[in-house]
């Protein structure tokens, strides 16, 4: 349930005013209230006597603070936003109605000691835009809609609805935003994201899946195969692997290269290997499909098939082996099982003084 202030407030109280604004006055406000200002008012202006216990100088500092909040107000108001903040909306967006918005106020996003929420400033109009169209409208029975509107329906593009909310979260996590894939392929944050939830889908291992899978189904598919990362039983989720915010990276990777990303969890494959294979040096995903295989082990291909992509015919063993081989060679070493790791089990490298070939 959303606390009682929102739905009984002066309106001077919800004078919401710009970041900048609303910030100054915040840091301003106590000390007017306390008078600390006085001294500050009394060298400024010349004191000529007090009225009511108060300073003449202090209380036309006061004035005058007070009509620069008031003339805050009144632009917003020109500017269409509703003059009660959520409280013109909750009549209608209230606990069980059908459009009820009221989840929002289990977020962070609710917060009114956060001077940085979007409950501390513009309330609901910090996304949504001016309402007081939209309140108006409503109230006499007419569609008009509010100025933005998220979710899969919207008619807002999604630049405008993404600027929202990057207005406040362009910090660290989302510098590599601009220019990624999914904001040049016009994504918006909301069809990812749920604001009016009290747990966002993303943060949940198993609902987030769902929700890229409903772009990327292939994914799904990949996650039932054989062989795959725990994904399915919610132990690990795409953001494990991918910052799908982070254009820097190739494939919004969480790190600058596959190999890192890997190594977050794989570290002992990082080495250092005294024998190195190069290509684990270079790229895990050059044998591995980090998104789920019918191969053992997430390979891309089975042994020695796998070996034989890279390994040419010459000298020993890596001849590319035929049908009729196999047929009469079942105990084939280099074919069965295991085969090329029967005796290259170092695959991702060795430590072992004589491993130059990967035996041991
Ligand atoms: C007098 C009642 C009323 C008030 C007050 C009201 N709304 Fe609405 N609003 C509605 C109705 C009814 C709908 C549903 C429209 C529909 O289903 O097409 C709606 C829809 C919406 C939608 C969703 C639009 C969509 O198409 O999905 C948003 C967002 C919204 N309102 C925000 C607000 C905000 C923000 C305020 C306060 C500034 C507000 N509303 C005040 C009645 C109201
Ligand atoms: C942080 C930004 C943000 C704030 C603040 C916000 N909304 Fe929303 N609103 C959204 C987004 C994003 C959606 C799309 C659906 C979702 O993410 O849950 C949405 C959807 C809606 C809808 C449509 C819901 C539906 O079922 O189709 C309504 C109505 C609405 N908001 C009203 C409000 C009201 C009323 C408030 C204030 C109490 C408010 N919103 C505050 C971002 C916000
Ligand atoms: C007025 C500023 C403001 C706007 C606009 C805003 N947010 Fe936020 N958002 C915040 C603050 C503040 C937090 C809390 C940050 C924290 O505690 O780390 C937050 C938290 C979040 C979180 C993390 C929630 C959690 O539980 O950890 C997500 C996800 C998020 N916002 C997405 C969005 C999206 C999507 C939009 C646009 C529809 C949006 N925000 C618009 C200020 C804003
Ligand atoms: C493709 C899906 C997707 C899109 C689009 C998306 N996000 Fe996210 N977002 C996520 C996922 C997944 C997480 C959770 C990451 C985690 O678990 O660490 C997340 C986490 C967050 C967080 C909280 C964690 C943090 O990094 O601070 C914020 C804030 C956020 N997103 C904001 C946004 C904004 C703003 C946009 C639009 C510009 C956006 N997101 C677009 C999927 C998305
Ligand atoms: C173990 C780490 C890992 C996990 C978990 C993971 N990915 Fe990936 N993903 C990668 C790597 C590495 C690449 C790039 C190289 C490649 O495709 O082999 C990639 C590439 C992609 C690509 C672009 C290339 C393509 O094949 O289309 C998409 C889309 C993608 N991942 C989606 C997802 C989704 C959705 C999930 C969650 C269901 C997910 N990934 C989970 C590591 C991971
Ligand atoms: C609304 C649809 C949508 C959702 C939801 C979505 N994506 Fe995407 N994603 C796209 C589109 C479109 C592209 C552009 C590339 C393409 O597939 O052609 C893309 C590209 C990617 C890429 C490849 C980037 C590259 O550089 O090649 C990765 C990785 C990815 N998405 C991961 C995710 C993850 C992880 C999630 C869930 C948290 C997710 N996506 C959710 C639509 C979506
Ligand atoms: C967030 C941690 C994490 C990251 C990052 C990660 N993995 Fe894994 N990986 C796991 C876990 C956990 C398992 C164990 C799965 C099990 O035992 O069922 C695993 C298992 C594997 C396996 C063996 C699978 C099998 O069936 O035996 C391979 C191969 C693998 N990962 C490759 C990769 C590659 C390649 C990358 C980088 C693209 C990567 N992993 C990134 C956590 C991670
Ligand atoms: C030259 C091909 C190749 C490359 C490149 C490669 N692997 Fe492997 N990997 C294999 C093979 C083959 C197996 C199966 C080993 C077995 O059955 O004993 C395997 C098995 C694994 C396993 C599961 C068994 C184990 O040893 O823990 C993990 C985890 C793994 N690889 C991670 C990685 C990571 C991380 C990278 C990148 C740093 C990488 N691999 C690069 C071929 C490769
Ligand atoms: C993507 C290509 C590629 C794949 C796939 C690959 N290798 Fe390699 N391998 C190389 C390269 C490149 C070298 C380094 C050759 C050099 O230094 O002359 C190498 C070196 C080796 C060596 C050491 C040879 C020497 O002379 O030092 C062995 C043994 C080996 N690989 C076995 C395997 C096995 C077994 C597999 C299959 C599990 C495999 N390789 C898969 C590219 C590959
Ligand atoms: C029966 C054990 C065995 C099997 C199975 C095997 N190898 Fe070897 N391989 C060796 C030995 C022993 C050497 C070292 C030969 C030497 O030092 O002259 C070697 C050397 C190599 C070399 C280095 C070649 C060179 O000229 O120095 C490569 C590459 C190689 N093997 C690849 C493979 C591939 C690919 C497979 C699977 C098709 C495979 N091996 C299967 C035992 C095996």
């Amino acid at each position: 349930m959303y606390p009682a202030q929102y739905l009984s407030r002066p309106w001077l109280v919800h004078i919401r005013l710009d970041l900048s604004f609303r910030q100054a006055i915040a840091r301003l406000w106590p000390s007017v209230q306390l008078g600390i200002q006085s001294h500050l008012a009394r060298a400024i202006i010349p004191d000529t006597g007090e009225i009511c216990g108060l300073a003449i100088s202090e209380l036309i500092y006061r004035i005058v603070f007070l009509l620069v909040l008031l003339s805050c107000a009144a632009t917003l108001r020109a500017e269409g936003y509703s003059p009660q903040g959520a409280d013109s909306c909750l009549p209608c967006h209230g606990k069980g109605m059908p459009k009820s918005a009221t989840a929002i106020f289990l977020t962070k996003h609710a917060s009114r000691t956060d001077p940085d929420s979007p409950f501390a400033s513009l309330q609901c109009e910090t996304c949504h835009g001016p309402g007081e169209a939209h309140v108006n409208g409503r109230q006499r029975g007419k569609n008009v809609p509010p100025k933005v509107i998220f979710g899969p329906k919207s008619t807002t593009p999604a630049q405008v609805q993404n600027q929202i909310c990057l207005d406040c979260h362009t910090d660290h996590g989302r510098l590599g935003w601009m220019g990624s894939r999914h904001e040049t392929a016009d994504i918006s944050c909301a069809s990812c994201h749920q604001i009016h939830r009290e747990r966002d889908r993303v943060f949940d291992p198993l609902a987030q899946q769902e929700t890229c899978f409903n772009c990327h189904a292939k994914r799904r598919t990949d996650a039932l195969k054989t062989s795959s990362h725990p994904l399915r039983f919610g132990n690990m989720s795409c953001s494990n692997c991918h910052d799908p915010h982070n254009g820097n990276n190739d494939f919004l990777l969480l790190r600058s290269t596959v190999n890192e990303t890997c190594y977050l969890c794989h570290a002992e494959k990082q080495g250092p290997f005294l024998w190195e294979h190069a290509p684990v040096a270079e790229d895990c995903s050059l044998c591995h499909q980090p998104h789920g295989s019918n191969h053992a082990a997430l390979l891309k291909r089975r042994p020695p098939l796998l070996c034989q992509q890279c390994h040419s015919p010459q000298g020993h063993p890596s001849t590319a082996f035929t049908a009729e081989e196999i047929e009469d060679s079942f105990s084939n070493r280099f074919l069965l099982g295991r085969a090329c790791l029967n005796c290259h089990s170092q695959v991702h490298g060795s430590n072992h003084p004589s491993g130059a070939t990967l035996h041991r």
